[in-house]
């Protein structure tokens, strides 16, 4: 369900904290500025992106620093343990800020404010936060903002459960100019046993397709030429809609975007995925030669247990098929090691699927419990074992990426530049469509655009190369 009310009320309130920032202003001498970090994945980045836009609407400066800032804010994430805890850690820096800097206001949000727990630790133990909510209020950002300056009531905390609506245009500052993630669907209704992603981010909610078209055709007109959609299961999207329509045939319609060169997604559960949309990345001139395809483990049992929904076999059939149907296609994938029950055999049969499938890149995962999952309740393995089989599944992983990503050495292929290279003065870094990462020579003049390079040198993972 779309609300345009809401977002005209939201536009309001951005109008009323320009009023609070001018006031701010006359009390510290300076325009105050706002500083936002952000955790997780690029669903959070995107969110990120918006409470900036509204930051600056309102009429904060961005700064990337927190020793200067009026305003912190931290965008959270809870997908693994560590990720909470790197929260905490930065908590106890921002205490001492705020001793500083009278001025000073703390706000969190995204994720990790979903849990009950997380609350009441906070509540307790971090008493100087001034404003908490949570996924599905973001966009009252404004609102909440407002009332935090305004209202003189100490810790502000705004959760809700779950919500019906998606707000649509909302101001946003991006990260870059020249490319952008696009939502295409919220929350996810797969409940993978491990996972918190589905009590944290609520159910699956697709935007309609004519609301996606309209945002990548204003991202274009400001520059954009490659897009990101984005959705815990991208290959579930527009169920629920009033007019039910595939991903398959949103890629299509999005294709048709004239000064869209490039289309990336993320992501895709095998479980999910269609014969009709390898049909259309096959035939797609705009669609990246990369599929991310999170294997999770190569054992059956074990997947039945995470509750993946696929087996060690169809998975391997779906890898051979995409391989063969889209020719140059680079695949990419997520695995957990030490999920609970799980024996050096299953972790045996998950480098055989590495092995079998190439993986040019895959993220690697220690198991974390999370508090409220099946999984939480199963029995745990014992750290020591799987440090140890961690360690093998890693080295499986890096040697096969190694040999899949160096087999381009030689050949011309196109990349679009997207940074400065910190590392190596004098060059800069792009990706190819395969989502590999090559870097030439040369200078911010190469930033969003898109040049051939010959690959000169393979390090593995990326490649040196020469433009031409
Ligand atoms: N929706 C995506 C995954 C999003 S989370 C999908 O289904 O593929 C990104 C990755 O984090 C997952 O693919 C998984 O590998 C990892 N992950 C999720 N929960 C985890 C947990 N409890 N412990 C360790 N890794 C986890
Ligand atoms: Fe988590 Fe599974 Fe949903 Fe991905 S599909 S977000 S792993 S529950
Ligand atoms: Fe983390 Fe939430 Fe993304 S838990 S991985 S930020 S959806």
């Amino acid at each position: 369900m779309t609300s345009s009310n809401e977002s005209i009320r939201q536009h309001e309130y951005i109008e009323k904290l320009k009023e609070v920032t001018a006031d701010l202003c006359k009390k510290t001498g300076h325009v105050p500025k706002a500083n936002v970090t952000t955790f997780g994945c690029q669903m959070n980045a995107k969110d990120s992106e918006k409470l900036k836009g509204i930051l600056v609407s309102g009429g904060f400066d961005l700064t990337e620093s927190e020793d200067d800032a009026d305003f912190v804010i931290m965008n959270t994430c809870t997908i693994r343990d560590n990720a909470d805890q790197k929260v905490y850690g930065h908590l106890g820096v921002l205490n001492h800020l705020k001793k500083k800097n009278k001025f000073l206001k703390i706000a969190l949000c995204g994720c990790m404010m979903q849990e009950k727990t997380v609350i009441d630790k906070i509540r307790e133990s971090y008493r100087f936060v001034d404003l908490i909510f949570g996924t599905h209020n973001i966009y009252k950002f404004a609102e909440l903002l407002y009332r935090m300056y305004t209202e003189d009531a100490g810790m502000i905390i705004d959760i809700w459960d779950s919500t019906p609506e998606i707000v649509e245009d909302l101001p946003a500052v991006r990260k870059y100019p020249f490319k952008s993630g696009v939502n295409i669907m919220f929350g996810c209704n797969n409940f993978c046993t491990y996972c918190i992603v589905p009590y944290v981010r609520g159910r699956e909610r697709s935007r309609e397709p004519e609301e996606i078209i309209k945002e990548i055709k204003d991202l274009v007109d400001d520059g954009c030429i490659e897009i990101m959609l984005l959705g815990q299961n991208v290959n579930s999207y527009g169920k629920g809609l009033s007019q039910e329509i595939t991903f398959a045939e949103l890629l299509r319609r999005i294709e048709e975007i004239e000064g869209l060169e490039r289309i990336r997604f993320m992501t895709s559960h095998p479980k999910d995925l269609s014969d009709e949309l390898i049909d259309v990345m096959a035939s797609s001139k705009k669609i990246c030669k990369h599929l991310h395809l999170p294997l999770q483990s190569g054992s059956t049992k074990i997947l039945t247990a995470m509750n993946r929904r696929y087996t060690k076999e169809s998975y391997l059939a779906l890898a051979h098929k995409i391989r063969e149907r889209v020719p140059g296609i680079a695949l990419s994938t997520d695995i957990i090691v030490g999920f609970p029950g799980e024996t050096k055999e299953d972790v045996d049969d998950t480098i055989e699927v590495i092995k079998e499938c190439g993986f040019e890149n895959a993220f690697t995962f220690i198991y974390s419990k999370r508090t409220g999952t099946p999984a939480a309740s199963m029995e745990q393995c014992e750290e020591r074992f799987v440090k140890e089989q961690f360690d093998r599944v890693l080295k499986t992983v890096q040697e096969t990426a190694a040999t899949k990503v160096g087999s381009l050495l030689g050949s011309v292929q196109t990349i679009l530049v997207e940074e400065i290279n910190e590392h190596k003065e004098g060059y800069v870094s792009g990706r190819m469509s395969n989502n590999i990462t090559v870097h030439i020579k040369g200078d911010g003049s190469y930033i969003g655009k898109l040049v051939d390079v010959k690959l000169t040198e393979s390090k593995g993972f990326y490649y040196f190369g020469e433009e031409v």
